[in-house]
């Protein structure tokens, strides 16, 4: 018998990651050519829970799609669990499409709202082909939706009698419905209500650790990701300007600062003095020859300004910064 490949540390491996979109201002306008993703490296380790964190616009859901290969990459390469998804022909990536799903931030808008809850949850597992009996597929929408913590009685509701957190524990059931070992979670708390948005953090806690399963969180929240991630990767502008080893970590670049500084404290003992975001994001299609975060930035030097900081390692910590904070 021969040995099963040594499974790797990360499930995710993707490489110099870019996606470039095109567009004109008006009918015979010039085209403008944007980076929404431009040269990310990312690691999303094994059975753990990676952060991506920054403002709307970052470029956040775009990785995402590239991540699962539901958007072209303009170049570089995604690996999942050591398969090149570039090299992997279409019926091939369907199936191994069941092994990752997303949860999207408004599970309804993907879904037609004459569906019931039954059918929503049984969607994917018809796209994918799976041939079940009634008595099977009653038995299946009873587990997933007892499993994202669902009165099964609800099965035959539609999208408008249910609250949001409601709709999203059936957003995450469909994504569960194949038995994937990844999920990608965009913003999944982002509609719901605080009160709400913890509930379904708590439901998301639980699944990981009694799955198994691997995550890629995205958040524009850095508080939240910092509850509730392993690993943060931070994004300005298409590029990860940060790596955080883990939540614990202090940031060291401005922008991840100011995002932390930005963050609301409940606590009045912990809470320190808000200087929120200041200044404007450059234009995405018009982006500054030197660092991006440049025009908002305190410690910006004329440096700053003419040359473009990579991102470098300093032990386990990456960032992409001249003058990183101590
Ligand atoms: N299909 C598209 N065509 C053109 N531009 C797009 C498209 N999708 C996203 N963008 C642009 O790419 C940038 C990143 O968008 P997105 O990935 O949605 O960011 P985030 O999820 O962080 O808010 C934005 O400037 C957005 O307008
Ligand atoms: S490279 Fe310069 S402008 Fe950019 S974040 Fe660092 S200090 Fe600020
Ligand atoms: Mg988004």
């Amino acid at each position: 018998m021969t040995e099963p490949a040594p499974a790797t540390e990360n499930l995710v491996q993707a490489r110099g990651l870019s996606r470039i979109f095109s567009s004109r201002a008006s009918l015979f306008g010039k085209k403008r050519v944007l980076a929404a993703v431009s040269g990310v490296d990312l690691d999303v380790p094994r059975g753990r829970v990676t952060g991506v964190v920054g403002e709307s616009g970052c470029g956040k859901s775009t990785l995402a799609r590239l991540v699962l290969r539901l958007l072209e990459p303009s170049s570089g390469s995604i690996h999942f669990d050591g398969i090149d998804l570039a090299g992997v022909p279409p019926p091939a990536l369907r199936t191994l499409r069941r092994r990752m799903q997303m949860v999207f931030q408004d599970p309804y808008s993907s879904i037609d709202p004459r569906y019931s809850v039954r059918n929503a949850v049984l969607e994917p597992l018809q796209v994918q082909g799976v041939q079940l009996d009634a008595a099977a597929q009653d038995a299946r929408v009873a587990s997933l939706m007892s499993m994202v913590g669902l009165n099964p009685t609800l099965a035959a509701s539609y999208p408008h009698q249910l609250s949001g957190g409601q709709k999203q524990r059936v957003g995450i059931a469909r994504a569960l419905a194949m038995q994937p070992d990844f999920l990608v979670l965009d913003e999944p708390t982002a509609s719901l209500d605080v009160s709400i948005q913890a509930q379904i953090i708590a439901l998301l806690e639980q699944l990981q650790s009694d799955l198994g399963l691997t995550y890629l969180f995205i958040s524009h929240d850095l508080g939240l990701v910092r509850y509730f991630c392993n690993r943060i990767v931070v994004m300005y502008l298409g590029r990860v300007v940060e790596i955080l080893p883990d939540a614990q970590a202090a940031p060291r670049h401005p922008y991840t600062r100011a995002l932390m500084d930005s963050t609301f404290e409940p606590d009045p003992q912990r809470r320190r003095v808000v200087t929120l975001l200041q200044g404007e994001i450059p234009d995405a299609f018009k982006l500054p020859p030197g660092c991006a975060y440049a025009a908002r930035c305190p410690q910006a030097s004329a440096r700053c300004r003419s040359e473009r900081p990579a991102l470098a390692r300093d032990g386990t910590h990456s960032l992409a910064c001249h003058h990183p904070l101590s």
